[in-house]
């Protein structure tokens, strides 16, 4: 299974950046975290951060060939992007929208989600911790939805 994960602008600064709010890990840290615990559960992780909307939204489009599912921290562009809600619900696969913060005990602008409704769920306030919890809920998904195309795919089977 392959994962892509999408990390948005100012996520490159992680552990520089108000570690108040966004704690001490480097995004690459993170990552390489993610990276183990998926290569144990047979998850190949693939990674990409920019600070550049349209930049997003091809990463996303990318996902079509080949990909099981998405972990995606649109950062800012969260509570602003139309674009990257499009280019979610149009490639239609599984994306857990995840937040370091818990942006519900923040600021007001940062209540609305644009992506919050194309998305399979999200996971916001765990500090770093909350893009190891997205890929285990990923993965549950990404297992739920094989189980099931196995068993539609043994229907037919019999009944031919
Ligand atoms: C963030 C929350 C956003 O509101 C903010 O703009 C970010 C990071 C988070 O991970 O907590 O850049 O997505």
């Amino acid at each position: 299974m392959k994962v892509v994960v999408i990390q948005g602008p100012n996520l490159n600064l992680l552990g520089v950046r108000e570690p108040h709010i966004y704690g001490q890990m480097t995004l690459e840290a993170i990552h390489e975290q993610m990276k183990v615990f998926g290569a144990g559960n047979g998850v190949e992780l693939e990674f990409f951060q920019s600070n550049l909307e349209g930049e997003i939204v091809d990463r996303i489009q990318e996902c079509m060939e080949g990909v099981d599912g998405i972990i995606i921290n649109p950062a800012a562009y969260t509570h602003t992007s139309i674009a990257i809600r499009d280019a979610i619900a149009a490639v239609g696969i599984p994306a857990i929208e995840t937040h370091i913060s818990n942006t519900a005990r923040r600021e007001e602008f940062r209540h609305t989600s644009m992506v919050a409704s194309v998305c399979t769920g999200t996971i916001a306030g765990f500090g770093p911790f909350s893009y190891h919890l997205a890929l285990v809920a990923l993965i549950q998904i990404m297992s739920e939805i094989k189980a099931f195309q196995q068993a539609q795919a043994q229907q037919q089977a019999a009944q031919q």
